[in-house]
């Protein structure tokens, strides 16, 4: 059931945000990080696969494990939430979409100018250089997860590619933030879809939103949010309420 205030919220919205994570991708089949049991950090911890350290130490390790995430990628489809939040866009004046995903499931869904917090497994550069290879990659050699792989070299210097995601202890991309700020500093809504909130500075988002006057909502089969007003927290997946959403408020 769709609160009427939000709905009402999003009627009259000039701009919206909507600030996806991982749990957005679950139903594409793509494994959130910190949802047991399928947990990825269940299984793998982040500081030995998600850090430059990590990568320094065993670049075949942390390389067959993003190209793994990719393969999974590669073969997920966007899910009725993706395409929901495409099709949002269409129906108000203004919309913004700022994910941590670094999967293109938005991207395929039909969304354009998607902000990427934490980069995307499309984008490998050179550790060494940072330069990006002039060709994308092919398929991924690596089926299995926590397999070896040596990482390809780099045209322009012969150093190692790394995966174009942004790794524990490292700055996110500054244009990427300071848009996903100013969306939040000024939109009418701010819809929160499958992120655990936890991995800063990404997570002020939601927050910031709601300090700057905007309608909050969260959806997520798990109990978030703190504010009394102006918040509002849909349990459920993603794939369910995000149509769901639209239909109530826009009868699309
Ligand atoms: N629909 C909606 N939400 C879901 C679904 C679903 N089908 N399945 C799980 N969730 C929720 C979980 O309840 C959880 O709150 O999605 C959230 C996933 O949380 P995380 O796994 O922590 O993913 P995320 O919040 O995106 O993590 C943020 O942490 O490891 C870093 O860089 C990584 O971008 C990632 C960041």
């Amino acid at each position: 059931m769709i609160p009427a205030a939000l709905i009402t919220a999003l009627r009259g919205a000039r701009h919206v945000q909507v600030f996806t994570g991982a749990g957005v991708s679950a139903e594409s089949g793509i494994a959130t990080f910190r949802d047991t049991p399928s947990g990825l950090w269940e299984r793998y911890d982040p500081a030995t696969l998600a850090t430059a350290h990590a990568f320094r130490q065993d670049p075949a390790l942390v390389w067959g494990w993003y190209e793994w995430r990719r393969m999974q990628v590669l073969l997920a489809r966007p899910n009725p939430a993706h395409l929901a939040i495409a099709a949002l866009a269409q129906r108000v004046p203004k919309l913004t979409l700022v994910t941590q995903n670094v999967d293109d499931l938005h991207e395929r869904a039909g969304s354009t100018e998607v902000i990427h917090l934490h980069g995307s497994l499309h984008q490998p550069r050179c550790f060494a250089c940072a330069r990006s290879p002039s060709q994308p990659l092919g398929l991924p050699d690596e089926p299995e997860g926590g397999r070896h792989l040596e990482p390809p070299r780099c045209e322009h210097c012969g150093g190692r590619l790394r995966p174009g995601v942004v790794w524990f202890g490292e700055s996110l991309p500054e244009a990427a933030l300071t848009a996903a700020f100013a969306a939040a500093d000024s939109c009418d809504v701010l819809i929160s879809v499958g992120t655990s909130g936890v991995v800063h500075p990404a997570a002020q988002i939601p927050e910031r939103a709601w300090r700057a006057g905007a309608v909050l909502a969260h959806v997520n089969p798990q109990p978030l949010g703190s504010h009394a007003e102006r918040e509002f927290l849909l349990r459920g997946t993603a794939a369910q309420l995000m149509p769901q959403l639209l239909q109530a408020a826009f009868n699309d």
